[in-house]
């Protein structure tokens, strides 16, 4: 188990577990999310990212991750095209103002070429 400190609402800090990277957020109403580091899309730093109500949104793109561990891209009318789950971690969470703690890694594991940080097989990349 990994020990991380607060999070903050709307703040996203970087955490490395068993030698992979993720981020972990708080979103505008309480709940915590966590991705993978690095984009599914076009492989941006999302440590970089932005917190918009409860989701990470990346710098790169547009993309967003949901606090369900899921990634869509919103048209130019804000309708989401989902995207496929991503790989999360386990969090425990004490409240805002104590640590959190992870637990493990969930979803399937990054592919063999290393360039699938999360997006299995049926979500896609446009
Ligand atoms: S790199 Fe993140 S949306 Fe393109």
């Amino acid at each position: 188990m990994t020990a991380l400190g607060p999070v903050a609402r709307g703040s996203c800090v970087a955490i490395t577990v068993d030698g992979e990277e993720f981020v972990v957020w708080r979103g505008a109403g309480g709940a915590l999310g966590s991705a993978p580091r690095w984009c599914p899309h076009l492989d941006w730093d999302l440590a970089e990212a932005r917190v918009v109500g409860d989701e990470l949104v990346c710098p790169g793109h547009g993309w967003s991750f949901t606090v369900a561990g899921r990634a869509c891209k919103r048209n130019e009318r804000g309708r989401p095209d989902d995207k496929g789950a991503i790989r999360t971690l386990v969090l425990g969470d004490a409240g805002e103002a104590a640590g959190v703690r992870v637990c493990g890694v969930a979803g399937a594991a990054p592919g063999p070429q290393g360039a699938d940080h999360g997006v299995p097989p049926g979500g896609t990349a446009g």
